[in-house]
């Protein structure tokens, strides 16, 4: 999976199918963020929800993993401006070990999970929960196809068809469908403690905790 060849273009092909909305969810818990003193960003792309983060003055500890090294470069940039104490690591998540000394109180994940295969997440979830103390929250946002049948949900799963096919084209992403990410992160214990959603529970975020 490379999101290097999409990643000057990846704002613009998300306004125009979205607006503004998956900014509108990934800023939806910021209160979250907020509280934090160390704050674990993964897969995070072209940082405009890190430069959100930063202009709403959080001074958290933040390190950044992400495994293109153009979306970093891009992040990087756009909070050059900023004050911040922000660590960009250039790497997969599963190859990642996160410092001892670094207790993150926020795991965030924005549309990162929803990448991969199910049995992929489990692995990457596993390595989450390592990382979890009790206090630890995991914002998670994703997509979700809405339970009610109808119009929406007939677009949702259209929208979703299209961009796995998409995404797996120019970036090689494995997820050949939408992962049921709530459905895993239950499984393995963590209880939801919040659910944002938009256009009737397709674009949501979620904060769980284990
Ligand atoms: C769909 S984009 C999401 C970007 C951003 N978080 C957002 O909200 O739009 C997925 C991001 O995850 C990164 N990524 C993909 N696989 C990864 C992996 N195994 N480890 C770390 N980052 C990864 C990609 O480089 C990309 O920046």
């Amino acid at each position: 999976m490379n999101f290097d060849r999409i990643a000057h273009h990846y704002e613009r092909i998300e306004s125009i199918v979205f607006g503004k909305d998956l900014q509108r969810i990934r800023c939806s818990h910021m209160e979250t963020f907020l509280d934090a003193e160390s704050i674990l960003l993964l897969g995070d792309g072209d940082g405009r929800f890190l430069k959100a983060l930063l202009d709403s003055g959080c001074s958290a500890k933040i390190i950044c993993v992400d495994s293109s090294q153009r979306m970093l470069k891009l992040a990087e940039s756009l909070t050059k401006d900023s004050k911040h104490n922000v660590r960009f690591v250039f790497s997969k998540i599963e190859d990642y070990d996160l410092p001892d000394s670094f207790i993150p109180d926020v795991i965030g994940a924005h549309f990162f999970l929803d990448c991969f295969r199910e049995d992929e997440i489990l692995v990457i979830l596993g390595r989450i929960s390592g990382w979890c103390k009790e206090h630890t929250k995991l914002v998670i946002s994703d997509f979700s196809i809405p339970e009610k049948r109808g119009f929406t949900r007939v677009i949702a799963k259209l929208l979703v068809w299209k961009m796995i096919v998409f995404f797996r084209t120019f970036t090689g992403i494995s997820a050949y469908n939408l992962p049921k990410i709530g459905q895993l992160l239950s499984e393995m214990s963590y209880k939801c403690l919040k659910k944002e959603t938009l256009r009737n529970g397709f674009i949501c975020s979620w904060i769980w905790q284990l």
